[in-house]
């Protein structure tokens, strides 16, 4: 990843470009005040990729027990293909390797190559599949998990 990206835990002011790449990414973004209550409290890891201030990518994750959701990790269209939501990614797994979480896992759209192929790479693996998870354009969703202890 290029030196001048900066991966922070992100504070109120980086929610609104959160947002703002939301709904370049997907269909049904989630709203501004979700993400601030994500940030405040409901998501147990937020982290934020920016250049010179301004975010370019996130992800963030919840928790049940010992198992962690990922929520959504996205990249800003314009800077993809540069190392950065592989980082992101990344960094959830060192954080749920280093606290001792059984798993990471998520749903993915079958067709989306790109996060599927982020996610092999990182170590997921196909786990499962939920039927038309997905809305506009209905789809399946595969679930992707990486398991840390079986
Ligand atoms: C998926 C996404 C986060 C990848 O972010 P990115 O910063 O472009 O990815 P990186 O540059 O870190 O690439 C890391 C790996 O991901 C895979 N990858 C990324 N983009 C890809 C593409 N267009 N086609 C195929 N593989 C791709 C490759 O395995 C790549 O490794 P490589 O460079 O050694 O080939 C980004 O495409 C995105 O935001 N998509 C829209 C939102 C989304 O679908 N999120 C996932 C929801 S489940």
């Amino acid at each position: 990843m290029n030196k001048s990206f900066k991966m922070i835990i992100p504070q109120k002011e980086h929610i609104h470009g959160i947002y703002e790449i939301e709904k370049l990414c997907f269909e049904h973004p989630q709203s501004e005040q979700s993400l601030l209550n994500d940030l405040n409290g409901n998501s147990v890891f937020f982290c934020c990729v920016c250049e010179n201030g301004k975010v370019v990518g996130y992800i963030n994750a919840d928790t049940v027990l010992d198992e962690v959701y990922v929520i959504n990790v996205c990249v800003h269209p314009h800077y993809r293909r540069q190392g950065i939501g592989e980082r992101l990614v990344k960094a959830l797994r060192d954080y749920c390797r280093d606290n001792s979480f059984a798993f990471v896992t998520l749903e993915v759209r079958q067709s989306n190559t790109a996060a599927i192929s982020l996610y092999r790479k990182l170590g997921f693996e196909k786990a499962g599949l939920r039927k038309n998870f997905y809305t506009h354009p209905t789809e399946d969703a595969d679930i992707m998990t990486l398991y840390f202890k079986r």
